[in-house]
């Protein structure tokens, strides 16, 4: 099989790596891809599987959907798999289904219908209104309902959550401690802050609790759920500083127990993916669930109970470096099971290790930061697997070229011998302003 895989982060990196394992697989084409899928056979990026396919980078952009078009027709390429949101909010799956050349393209991702889900914060708050699925309170608001937005903020309790409704890669929620910056931020979003993103508002309930990101892969009708993972978002030890993509993994999660993952799919899993269905929605694709498992009693929950924060279309990054390298089964035929319908027959077996992802990022990030830097002792890892996020060919040297730039990736028997092994590899890698976080993977 001929796959084509959108996208150009650490997550695409990993997802790379697990298809191009498949013996099912003849050739990969990335697009755009960076220096690790450009590499993705070479020692650093080594794995025990007897087969690699060949994996090779397109320099094209992931949503100019006429290079992908033509890019499929010249290289007869059967599945593509989209990586980021982007693309989906914008409609590459309905562009698919929709071009007599393409039809017959196997599409994993879902439709822009089923992409609100992420695409509009309003939209899946309504979603989870309607089907009974246990999620913040919330109201939504536009410019011409300002004043009852901040009347609404005056009668909440601190700490108040605003969510810009767009997409804004991952900076349009605002957690903030007093009414007063609330009620200010609330004026300053729905003037434009962060443009027609945030033209509608919705102001929710602060949940207190531990959050977990649970991924699912479903064909509209089956569902079938991948390993659990936590990450941290955090700039800054002890989640301190600015809120980042995250800054590193774990899998799996040990407050995600067998009675808490049996609700997960109880009242969130199935109730979502029968509500696509009910609402006519084509959806063969991720549905990446960010949960918290509260810590107090909510209208909908009890103490220990799911509720959800957020949905994501498309895989988590940096779970998808710990996630894939939990995920035993072959992913290519899941992947195939998604786009034809038929997820039903599939199993997905889990690797019963610990993996832990640590992110090497660029000082400065998730503000301005420096790049173009050379890395050193990227052929000295041994002991994990190491994913390019922010990376670049400049020759033959890599290049740092983004604010997360390196995730390295360890497996253990245990969550504390990942976690050592992840940190032993990180301490071989240098580059200009390199940082990291140091406890990641450190608590239960
Ligand atoms: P998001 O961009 O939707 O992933 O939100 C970013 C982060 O904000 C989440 O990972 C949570 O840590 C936090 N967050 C979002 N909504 C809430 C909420 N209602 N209560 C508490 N924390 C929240
Ligand atoms: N790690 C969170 C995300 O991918 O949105």
């Amino acid at each position: 099989m001929k796959i084509l895989l959108l996208g150009s982060g650490g997550r695409e990196h990993a997802l790379a790596w697990k298809i191009c394992q498949s013996p099912l697989v003849e050739q990969l084409w990335v697009a755009p891809g960076n220096a690790g899928t450009a590499r993705l056979a070479a020692s650093d990026c080594r794995s025990d599987a007897p087969h690699f396919a060949p994996c090779t980078n397109v320099d094209m952009r992931a949503d100019d959907f006429d290079a992908v078009k033509a890019l499929v027709l010249r290289e007869h390429i059967d599945m593509l798999v989209v990586g980021p949101e982007d693309p989906l909010v914008k409609g590459v799956a309905d562009v698919f289904r929709s071009d007599e050349q393409l039809a017959h393209v196997l599409v994993v991702g879902p439709s822009k219908a089923g992409a609100m889900l992420e695409g509009s914060k309003e939209f899946a708050k309504q979603f989870m209104s309607k089907h009974h699925i246990p999620t913040a309170a919330y109201r939504a608001f536009t410019p011409d309902t300002l004043d009852e937005g901040l009347a609404f903020l005056a009668s909440l309790q601190p700490p108040y959550v605003l969510k810009a409704d767009g997409l804004c890669a991952g900076k349009g929620v605002l957690i903030l401690p007093t009414l007063e910056e609330a009620q200010r931020e609330l004026r300053a979003m729905l003037d434009g802050m962060f443009g027609s993103a945030s033209s509608t508002v919705v102001v929710e309930e602060f949940l207190s609790g531990r959050e977990c990101s649970v991924f699912v892969l479903t064909d509209g009708r089956d569902y079938r759920l991948l390993p659990v993972a936590r990450d941290y978002k955090r700039a800054g030890d002890g989640d301190t500083g600015l809120n980042t993509g995250g800054m590193g993994s774990v899998s799996p999660v040990s407050f995600a127990d067998a009675e808490f993952m049996r609700k997960v799919e109880e009242r969130i899993v199935r109730p979502t993916v029968e509500g696509l269905a009910a609402e006519g929605i084509d959806y063969h694709g991720f549905i990446f669930l960010g949960l918290i498992r509260v810590d107090r009693d909510y209208t909908n929950a009890k103490a220990g109970d799911p509720m959800v924060i957020e949905y994501n279309v498309r895989m988590g990054d940096p779970e998808t470096e710990t996630v894939m390298l939990r995920l035993k089964s072959d992913i290519v035929p899941l992947l195939e099971a998604t786009a034809r319908g038929s997820l039903g027959t599939t199993t997905v077996e889990e690797d019963s290790r610990s993996a832990v992802c640590v992110m090497l990022v660029s000082g400065g990030y998730p503000e301005a930061y420096g790049k173009g830097f050379r890395m050193s002792g990227l052929d000295a890892v041994s002991d994990a697997v190491l994913f390019h996020a922010g990376t670049a060919l400049k020759g033959d040297d890599v290049v740092t070229n983004g604010g997360r730039v390196l995730a390295v990736s360890a497996y253990g028997d245990s969550q504390e011998q990942a976690r050592a092994r992840a940190y032993e590899e990180v301490a071989k890698i240098d580059f200009q302003d390199a940082r990291y976080r140091h406890d990641i993977a450190a608590t239960s």
